[in-house]
């Protein structure tokens, strides 16, 4: 059973990585769950705290919290980092190494070797951006692993790819990425 940092942007999508971060603690895993403050305002980070048994982290600099650097306890804590879902902002910036918020500067702070999935979830033209596309393909040659999004109908009411997979698919790349 493994320790995951769970990386949680604002994607409308962010319903399914409370399903997912819940399926993860099912499997046994500890998830320590990081959000971006969009997500934090898509969805309470107090719903992933009921799910994982663990507050998630939003902002380093809060005046609540306490205790040491969070960027890099919880990256050296990470036995795989996970970012579901991604949104084509954060793909951006942690395909460049822009360490803006706490997801990013963790991304930075992941040691060399540790695995790292990103799961990006947009509208289809988002995702079909020549940027978008440049950013993901940055993000693996960088190492990371990239899920391919899933197609179908979108919430926007567009058809297409970007829906970000099923948990229980990411669920199964978790599983084998930590068999490795
Ligand atoms: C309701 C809602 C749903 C959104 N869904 C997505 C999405 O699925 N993918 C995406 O890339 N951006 C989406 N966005 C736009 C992002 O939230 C926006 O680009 C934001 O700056 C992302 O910030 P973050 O990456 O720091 O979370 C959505 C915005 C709103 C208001």
């Amino acid at each position: 059973m493994s320790v995951l940092v769970l990386g949680v942007s604002g994607s409308v999508s962010v319903y399914k990585a409370c399903d997912l971060a819940s399926k993860l603690v099912q499997a046994g895993h500890t998830v320590r769950t990081v959000m971006t403050h969009h997500a934090a305002e898509l969805v309470s980070p107090q719903l992933f705290e009921a799910l994982t048994g663990e507050a998630p982290f939003v902002d380093e600099f809060s005046e609540e919290r306490q205790g040491g650097m969070d960027h890099i306890e919880l990256a050296q804590a990470a036995e795989l980092f996970l970012v579901a879902p991604m949104t084509g902002n954060l793909a951006a910036r942690l395909a460049l190494g822009i360490a803006d918020d706490l997801v990013s500067t963790v991304s930075l702070a992941i040691a060399k070797g540790t695995p790292r999935l990103a799961c990006p979830a947009m509208n289809p033209s988002m995702l079909d951006h020549p940027a978008v596309q440049r950013n993901l393909k940055a993000l693996v040659e960088d190492g990371w692993e990239v899920m391919e999004p899933g197609s179908g109908n979108m919430a926007c009411g567009d058809e297409g790819a970007g829906r970000l997979p099923e948990p229980a698919e990411i669920l199964a790349r978790v599983e084998e990425l930590l068999s490795r």
